[in-house]
């Protein structure tokens, strides 16, 4: 992850936002309707969230044993929660260590269906030669613990109501490799993600409609909502991309509703309704190539612990990583269960 080089985002006509505001779920009309969007009662399982981080939370440079360890964790624990599980396995060199073995771990339910709400982070920890005991708490072991927990707490939904349905999955993506080993460039980064991305661009399934070709996989992702470095104090959020910003709205709104309900510690607000003046590089970049919505929530300023050994369990901030829990796990939630059409906010 790196945001050394800052790129403005590029202006879009006022008409196209409207429009691509008009198509996303949690419209302010719907919001009306549905009254507190976001308040729904989903307890906390604090205990599994626990587990989960201290499963995951060990050294795992890609090659390692606790790589493979983390990964075999992932498999299991998306199996246990329901999940049909994949592992997107391949070799390839690079600097410093040679050749190395990747894998992606991605678990769905209702693989079948037509479009997939996708929620990623990254499960390998950078490789420091003078450091081998880094564990990147933030980056991005509590994403990853993060994206279980959700699963986990919405188990009841999420087995039930939720299998079976043909218009939406739900797909979990653990990405390999995101960090450089050398120095980060386009090369050298986010390894799993170009695999997978590519992928999923040469494989097509999903419904034929007259006579048309079935469509990509990659195009069957409404949107990948990519959580990187949380875990600290205060976290902040801003909106990266135009057309995911209706979206990233819902956030601010439900954190405001869930606060405002007294369901959240201190007085720290996460997500700004404010766009963000950069970007950040990260996994989501192959797939935003080809045309993928984003949501990026990376915090921004970086956590001041990252690529540093305190980026370790003592440094994590539990209010902050308990309310950035709830208030996604309520928009996961209304994500799914709003969703009555294809979501479509692709720019082209
Ligand atoms: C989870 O771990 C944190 C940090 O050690 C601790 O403060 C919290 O009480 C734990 N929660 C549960 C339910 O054990
Ligand atoms: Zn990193």
């Amino acid at each position: 992850m790196e945001n050394g080089s800052v790129i403005l985002i590029r202006r879009w006509p006022a008409m196209l936002c409207w429009l691509l505001l008009c198509l996303v779920p949690l419209t302010n009309q719907q919001q009306a309707r549905a009254g507190n969007v976001g308040t729904t009662q989903w307890s906390d399982d604090e205990t599994h969230f626990n587990r989960t981080l201290d499963s995951i939370l060990v050294p795992r440079v890609v090659g390692s044993r606790g790589h493979q360890q983390v990964r075999d964790y992932l498999v299991q624990s998306l199996n246990g929660l329901g999940f049909q599980t994949e592992v997107d396995k391949f070799k390839q060199r690079v600097p410093v260590l040679g050749e190395l073995t990747f894998s992606n771990v991605v678990g769905t339910i209702n693989p079948q269906a037509q479009n997939f709400l996708a929620l990623a982070c990254h499960y390998d920890s950078k490789y420091f030669p003078n450091d081998p005991g880094f564990v990147g708490a933030t980056d991005s072991a509590v994403p990853c613990a993060i994206l279980l927990n959700t699963a986990k707490t919405l188990s009841g939904y999420l087995q039930k109501q939720f299998q079976n349905r043909n218009d939406l999955g739900l797909m979990l993506i653990f990405f390999d490799g995101e960090e450089a080993f050398k120095d980060w460039t386009e090369t050298d980064s986010v390894y799993g993600s170009k695999h997978l991305a590519s992928k999923l661009a040469r494989t097509r399934s999903g419904a034929q409609v007259a006579g048309k070709q079935a469509p990509r996989n990659i195009d069957r992702i409404e949107v990948l909502v990519l959580l990187d470095l949380i875990g600290a104090r205060n976290p902040k959020f801003s909106s990266f991309y135009m057309n995911t910003h209706g979206l990233h709205s819902s956030l601010v709104q439900i954190e405001m509703n869930l606060r405002a309900a007294g369901k959240l510690e201190g007085n720290n607000n996460m997500f700004l309704n404010q766009i963000s003046g950069g970007l950040v590089d990260d996994d989501h970049r192959p797939f935003l190539e080809d045309n993928v919505p984003v949501l990026h929530l990376v915090s921004t300023p970086f956590p001041d612990v990252w690529h540093t050994p305190r980026d370790n369990a003592a440094n994590l901030h539990w209010p902050s990583i308990r309310n950035f829990n709830r208030v996604f796990r309520s928009f996961v939630y209304e994500y799914l269960h709003r969703h009555t059409a294809p979501v479509n906010l692709r720019y082209y």
